[in-house]
Formats: structure tokens, C-alpha cells, sequence
């Protein structure tokens, strides 16, 4: 079987790539550098997805930098008016927009209104029932389970069947790390998978995921958008399914105690092991050592 995989051109020259009808995905042109638990920090590519409604007005998810080439092409698609978070990770460029369209609305991810204390939300999305502004057109389910570390609202935009997810799956292209990062990242299980750390995150409480899972199963959804891969989307409704079945088989029900055992091995795992060894590599690689450079270059500076 095909596996759907639509890339993204190279030799586009519009920001914009349109997936289906009134849906498209912007691309940025530089990486975001982040550093996920315990691990190196890797370059990620990074988009928005656009969408426009029956009225012309236009939902932003996960808004990357505006540039006036980006801002041409979106005033010439529709108005904006909504400016959506997905998660609290992606929110960089909420204001960059929110001043360019300064009447358009922003919408929090939940856990993101304490960390963006500069921005006016209109609300945080937290649950399975659209907003009224988008009722009908856009569907959207909270992937949350035990603890609200890492919730993400996922979309589904009903004209053109496409889902959209953000981080909760994620599908590099080994070729943009080096070799010691292809080992980590494939540790970290961010090929065509949701990563490890998500799925520690998400340690208790995993069957409001299988039941979001399952709804997402039951949009019938034909094309798929993952955030941060090298594909414009994944294409057909079959390939779709096997691909986020792939992603999501960390979901698989155990029976009760099992799944008890293995919430306790999984919490213990993050708290005790990987989050004290990522405090560790923050201080020393992020903190000490960048100080350290400095420090030798304003020596060198200085001689
Ligand atoms: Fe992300």
C-alpha cells in the first residue's frame, strides 16, 4: 500500500501551499531550536495552517513569524480573524499577528494564558465542542489525559477531511541532524510516532486519549497534517487511519493492573531519571557552558 506521503515542494514560490479547498499550510523558511526532555537541542521546522471559512474569514493555527511576503498572500485569501494555539508550546508569533490583525480574536491552548500574561485571549480551549465561530466548519478534541503538562487541541477541518496535529505526533527528516541527534531522536521516537517524552507525560489517565483517538478514528478523516515533518500532509483516507494507528499504538489498553504497574514505571521513569538528567544538560549545556564561551571570546576580545 502507498503510504500517502505528500512532501512539501522545494521549488514553491508561494509561502502558501494549499492541501485541499480553503486549506493550506504555510511553511517557515528557518528552524526552531528546542531542546526536548534529556535530550539534544534539534533544529525543528515549523508551520501554521491556514483555513478559510464559508465568510471568508480566516483561522490561523500555530502562526509562524509574519513577513510582508506571508501577509500579501494571506490579505489576499480572506480576512483574519481568529489566531489559534494549539498547545502551550506553540504561541512564539501569537503577537506578531494579534498586532497585525489587531481586531482578530486569540485563542489560548490550555495551560498557555499564564505564560502569555502580554496577550488578551477571547478564550482557552479546553474541550471537544467547537467554538460557535467556527461550529459546523471546524471540529476539535482536547488529546489530554491525567495531569494538563502537555493538553493539545486537535483539529478537523470538515470541508476538506483534514486533521491536524501538532505535536503529539511528530515525523522528521533524519537527514536534517546530525549523526548523534538520529540516534536520540530515533530513542526519542519521532519518526511517523508521538515522542517518548509525550507519552511519559502522559503516564495516568490514558483512556481520555484512547477516546479522543477514537473520535479523531471516527471524523473519517482523509488527509492528515503533522506539524513538524517533511509532508504537506498524508493523503487518503486508508493511509491515514495506518498512519496515526502507527503513531498512537503506545494507546493500546492493557488490562487494569498492567496498565496501573506501567503508569507508575512510566511516572517514576520521568520524574526520577529524565527530568533531573535534563535539569543537569539545561545548566551545564544551556546555561554554564554558553557562559564559559562568552567569557573566553571577550578574553580573546580583549588581548
Ligand atoms: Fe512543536
Amino acid at each position: 500500500m502507498e503510504l500517502g506521503l505528500r512532501p512539501i515542494p522545494s521549488d514553491v514560490k508561494s509561502p502558501l501551499i494549499e492541501v485541499a479547498a480553503n486549506i493550506w499550510t504555510l511553511k517557515a523558511d528557518n528552524f526552531v531550536y528546542y531542546r526536548p526532555p534529556a535530550q539534544p537541542r534539534y533544529p525543528y521546522t515549523h508551520r501554521t495552517v491556514v483555513i478559510r471559512l464559508e465568510d471568508g474569514s480566516l483561522f490561523i493555527h500555530s502562526p509562524i513569524a509574519l513577513n510582508p511576503a506571508i501577509r500579501n498572500e494571506i490579505d489576499a485569501l480572506g480576512t483574519v480573524k481568529y489566531l489559534v494555539s494549539p498547545n502551550h508550546i506553540h504561541h512564539l508569533r501569537l503577537s506578531d499577528w494579534s498586532a497585525a490583525y489587531p481586531d482578530a480574536k486569540l485563542y489560548a491552548s490550555p495551560g498557555l494564558p499564564p505564560k502569555r500574561k502580554d496577550l488578551t485571549f477571547e478564550t482557552t480551549l479546553s474541550t471537544g465542542v467547537p467554538e460557535p465561530e467556527w461550529e459546523g466548519q471546524i471540529e476539535q478534541l482536547n488529546f489530554k489525559s491525567w495531569n494538563g503538562w502537555l493538553d493539545e487541541i486537535v483539529f478537523f477541518h470538515c470541508q476538506s477531511r483534514t486533521v491536524i496535529f501538532t505535536d503529539m505526533i511528530m515525523d522528521f527528516d533524519p537527514e536534517m541532524f546530525s549523526g548523534i541527534s538520529r540516534v536520540t531522536t530515533r530513542w526519542n521516537q519521532m519518526y511517523r510516532h508521538s515522542p517518548r517524552g509525550i507519552q511519559l507525560v502522559h503516564s495516568f489517565g490514558r483512556e481520555s486519549l484512547r477516546q479522543a483517538f477514537a473520535n479523531v478514528q471516527a471524523w473519517e478523516p482523509e488527509h492528515l497534517i503533522v506539524a513538524h515533518s517533511p509532508w504537506q500532509c498524508i493523503d487518503g483516507r486508508v493511509q491515514v487511519l495506518e498512519f496515526l494507528k502507527t503513531a498512537f499504538d503506545w494507546l493500546k489498553p492493557q488490562p487494569k493492573p498492567i496498565e496501573a504497574a506501567l503508569g507508575v514505571a512510566r511516572f517514576s521513569t520521568l520524574t526520577l531519571l529524565i527530568l533531573p538528567f535534563h535539569l543537569l544538560l539545561v545548566l551545564t549545556a544551556d546555561i554554564v557552558y554558553p557562559r564559559l564561551v562568552k567569557t573566553e571570546t571577550d578574553k580573546s576580545s580583549l588581548a
